[in-house]
């Protein structure tokens, strides 16, 4: 069994993640850190293996330093914060994934290979009006994938956040007389769990840290 605690716990997709958890028949809900909760990641450290962190910009990083000082692995779904720190901390693995769902990981495979036969593109991403980040994570690494794979700078970002809106992407791609749109839409946060679930069996046996991306996982 792989002993799991939830940091955001009390979130929208914390609680989620912890649903998912105590229904999978390999692993076991241990604890849930959540201020909300009035319990913090100090008091559900020990007896961990896997911490999945879905928290606020603002102290995901801490969050997951404070995981790997502990020698518990941290998977992070936050988005909106620096990663550079996490390169040098060693101790336990770390899995980061702007967007656990696998629909979201073929539009970003589909986009940075769109990109390199036609000869502009923008990204247009849309969002519930609670997100904090903006652009999104998703968007942000669309365009870094579609930079690397054309060679030319990474495609303008354009943020929408509405209430009744989930999580949604349109990659627009315009050429000669024609535009591609490839459009993701996430209409419910189940769909980010089976990404999540894989991503919490596999970080313990990571050959590097940090990993980037669900991708690297499939
Ligand atoms: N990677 C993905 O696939 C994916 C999908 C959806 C959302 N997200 C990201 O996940 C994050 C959370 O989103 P949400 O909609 O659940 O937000 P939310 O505001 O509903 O939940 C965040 C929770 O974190 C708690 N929190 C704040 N500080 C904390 C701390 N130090 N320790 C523990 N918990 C703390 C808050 O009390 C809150 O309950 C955001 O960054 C969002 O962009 C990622």
């Amino acid at each position: 069994m792989i002993r799991v605690a939830v940091a955001g716990a009390a979130g929208k997709m914390g609680a989620t993640v912890c649903d998912a958890v105590t229904g999978a028949g390999d692993m076991e809900l241990i604890g849930r850190a959540d201020p909300a909760l009035g319990t913090t990641l100090a008091e559900v450290l020990p007896n961990v293996d896997v911490v999945v962190d879905f928290t606020r910009p603002d102290t995901a990083l801490a969050n997951a330093l404070e995981c790997v000082a502990a020698g518990v692995h941290v998977v992070i779904g936050t988005t909106g914060f620096d990663l550079e720190p996490l390169r040098g901390a060693s101790g336990a693995n770390v899995f980061v994934a702007p967007n656990f769902a696998i629909g979201a990981v073929l539009m970003m495979r589909f986009a940075a290979e769109a990109a390199q036969h036609m000869a502009k593109a923008e990204i247009v991403e849309l969002h519930h009006d609670r997100k904090l980040d903006k652009p999104s994570g998703t968007a942000a690494r669309t365009a870094e994938l579609m930079a690397q794979a054309s060679g030319s700078p990474p495609p303008p970002i354009h943020s929408v956040r509405l209430p009744g809106l989930v999580a949604h992407q349109e990659v627009i791609l315009g050429d000669l007389g024609q535009t591609l749109t490839i459009r993701h839409d996430s209409i419910d946060r189940a769909g980010f769990m089976p990404g999540v679930l894989l991503a919490v069996r596999k970080v313990g046996s990571l050959t590097e840290s940090p990993v980037v991306g669900l991708e690297h996982l499939l």
